[in-house]
């Protein structure tokens, strides 16, 4: 078993991860990687066949893996989503949240709104009933998706700047409050675009800069560093970023 925390532990341990899309994403590859450590994977977002295909690899692979569709805005949802994934969540994962660029001068209300709907405030839904389920046991690890917007304001991007600012001091927070009841709360500032399926499709000349792209299995490395920190050695937060990137 994969962490530290958990050497002893018979029953097999869950992990729920929300913003699960195409195979080469961020999300699909956290799934195949928790799930190659041993844990049974409930791989949720809103496209069935997405997180069929995932679900599908995993088994494949001789994992255990359920679908779940959330959207991760929607209370009734992830409260659902935890409910059905039941006892044993050990492992939760927010990684919703894609970039929503824009001029401020021409930003519908509705616009801003709903990139922190996603970015931010699915956050605090899915954070909030990660630990109802954990607190209790005492243990348990609570994972964000970061970006370069979770630590500075930009030109063009202010509603998914300050989206992703809320959800890094949310986080922060929740790591706070129940870090002393046994909850490790970590973010991974993922500083830079990823080499994946999202970059690929707007730009279909990006393979050739690919030094400057982001390693997906290099990423997710970093989620399993956290997950599988010593309860007395934790780090709240991991930033990568290619070497190539200006910082
Ligand atoms: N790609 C990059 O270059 C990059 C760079 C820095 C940070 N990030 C961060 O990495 C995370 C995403 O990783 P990724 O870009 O590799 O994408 P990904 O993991 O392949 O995809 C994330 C998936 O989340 C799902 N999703 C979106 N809104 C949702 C909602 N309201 N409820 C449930 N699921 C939802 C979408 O699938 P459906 O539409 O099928 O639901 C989307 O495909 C985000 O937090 C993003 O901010 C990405």
């Amino acid at each position: 078993m994969l962490s530290g925390q958990h050497i002893g532990t018979m029953s097999m341990l869950k992990a729920v991860i929300v913003g699960v899309g195409p195979d080469r994403g961020l999300g699909a590859q956290l799934c195949k990687r928790f799930a190659r450590e041993g844990l049974d994977i409930i791989v949720s977002g809103r496209t069935q066949a997405s997180l069929d295909a995932v679900v599908a690899d995993i088994e494949r692979a001789g994992g255990k893996a359920s679908s779940f569709v959330a959207d991760a805005t929607d209370e009734a949802d992830i409260v659902a989503l935890f409910d059905n994934a039941g006892a044993g969540v050990d492992l939760a994962i927010y990684n919703a949240g894609n970039n929503t660029a824009g001029d401020i001068l021409e930003m519908d209300a509705g616009y801003f709104e709903n990139s922190w709907r996603v970015v931010c405030f699915g956050g605090f839904l899915f954070g909030r009933e990660a630990l109802r389920r954990m607190v209790p046991g005492k243990r348990g690890t609570i994972l964000f998706t970061g970006a370069s917007a979770s630590l500075r304001g930009r030109a063009g991007y202010g509603a998914f700047n300050s989206a992703k600012a809320g959800l890094r001091t949310l986080a922060q927070a929740m790591a706070k409050e129940y870090g002393p009841a046994g909850i490790h709360v970590g973010h991974v500032v993922v500083d830079g675009a990823v080499d994946g399926d999202k970059i690929h499709s707007r730009f279909p000349d990006a393979g050739s800069h690919r030094e400057r792209l982001l390693d997906i299995e290099g990423i997710v490395e970093c989620y399993a560093f956290l997950y599988r920190q010593h309860r007395r050695a934790w780090s709240f937060e991991v930033d990568v970023r290619t070497s190539m990137e200006t910082w």
